[in-house]
């Protein structure tokens, strides 16, 4: 007799969360999925990034390998959050008014067509005109965005994950080796485990932000001169408005500073459009500090032969994108598989 063939997923952050709801689809009868991890939705440890995440989306123009990627994954996100949103309102997931304010904008918000290629797509795209810009603002545009609360909408991909007959396990790896033998027939390891530690291209992006209970309408990006920047994005669900925030590479503090939030708060006060009930003040919940997933050059998705019969497929290395490209990874990651024959195409019931 033969012992079912399971596939492991290791990481149940919102890239291992979403690739674990596309292999579902593709999964032939004769396998399973096992999702590992040290730490699940409702877990708080630094070094776990999603429950943190703002989180939304905001395109981001390039030329490079990896801005192309990721302006790709992040359309495709955007589309299907549009259905989860409309189809699945404990997710988490909600269309506000998004609005970017550019003190300093790098070359590529100047280039017309780069910027088309990243914000075309968007629902009610505009440029601001500059009678509509805040003083010091040079670039300013407009358009439907979506913001998510995260802790939330990774707990509704795991329970959707479990109820399609997933099994999951709380195990902390010493070793992607040991991934094989949490099952007994294991063909296939995906690596969605964030940031690692033995790939010399990732690092950590720390990220410090303020969440406060104070409802804003919009979510709102104000990038300073001094390289500095400052957001808004009301979290759904009664999730409160998360206020940020820092981007410091290779900060390892996980402390939040008390100089940093007070400087947080005191720019979405001048700012933002909190209402005016509230007197200026912010009430607030808790400082929130993150390590965001970062690789140089973008994500790893790719996949390597252990042995035979024995495969790795990787897809970590985010950074501060993982949930506006999440969908777009979890497809490629997906079709990687199928591709390598790790998956077989079903045919349709
Ligand atoms: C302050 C802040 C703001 C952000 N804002 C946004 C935003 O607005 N929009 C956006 O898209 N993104 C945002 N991000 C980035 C986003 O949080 C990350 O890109 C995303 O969470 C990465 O997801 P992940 O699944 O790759 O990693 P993680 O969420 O870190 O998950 C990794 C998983 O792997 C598991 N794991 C790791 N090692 C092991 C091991 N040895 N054994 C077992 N399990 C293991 C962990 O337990 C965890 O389950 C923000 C991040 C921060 C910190
Ligand atoms: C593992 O699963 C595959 C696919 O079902 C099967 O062909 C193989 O015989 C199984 N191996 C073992 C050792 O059970
Ligand atoms: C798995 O992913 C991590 C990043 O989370 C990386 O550091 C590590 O090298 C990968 N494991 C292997 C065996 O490649």
């Amino acid at each position: 007799m033969t012992d079912p063939e399971t596939i492991v997923i290791i990481g149940a952050g919102v890239i291992g969360l979403s690739t674990a709801l596309c292999i579902q689809q593709s999964l032939s009868p004769v396998q399973s999925v096992l999702l590992v991890a040290r730490d699940f939705p409702s877990d708080t440890s630094v070094n776990y990034a999603s429950p943190w995440a703002g989180a939304h989306y905001r395109p981001v123009p390039g030329s490079s390998p990896q801005a192309l990627r990721e302006a790709g994954q992040a359309q495709r996100t955007y589309e299907f959050m549009k259905r989860v949103a409309a189809d699945e309102p404990g997710a988490g997931v909600k269309f506000i008014q998004g609005v970017e304010h550019l003190e300093a904008p790098p070359n590529e918000y100047l280039d017309a067509q780069s910027v088309l290629n990243v914000y075309e797509h968007l629902d009610g795209f505009r440029h601001l005109t500059s009678d509509e810009m805040p003083e010091g603002v040079k670039w300013g545009a407009q358009y439907i965005s979506y913001v998510v609360n995260s802790p939330v909408y990774c707990a509704h991909m795991l329970r959707k994950f479990v109820l399609k007959g997933g099994d999951t396990r709380q195990y902390n790896l010493a070793n992607i080796k040991e991934a094989f033998s949490l099952a007994s027939n294991v063909s296939a390891v995906v690596n969605c485990s964030g940031v690692g530690f033995e790939d010399p291209k990732s690092f950590i992006i720390r990220g410090q932000t303020c969440l406060v209970r104070n409802p804003v309408s919009a979510t709102i990006t104000r990038q300073n001169e001094d390289g500095s920047w400052s957001f808004c994005i009301p979290r759904p669900l009664d999730g409160g408005t998360i206020i940020g925030g820092t981007k410091e590479p290779h900060n390892w503090d996980p402390n939040p500073s008390m100089e940093t939030r007070a400087r947080l708060l005191a720019n979405a006060k001048k700012w933002f459009p909190f209402k005016p009930e509230s007197g200026g003040q912010f009430d607030v919940v808790r400082d929130i500090v993150g390590r965001r997933p970062a690789r140089e050059g973008g994500m790893r998705i790719e996949v390597e032969e252990l042995e035979e019969g024995k495969q790795i497929v990787h897809a970590y290395g985010a950074g501060g994108r993982g949930f506006e490209l999440s969908r777009g990874v979890a497809e490629d990651t997906a079709a990687l598989m199928l591709e390598k024959g790790i998956l077989r195409e079903k045919a349709a019931l």
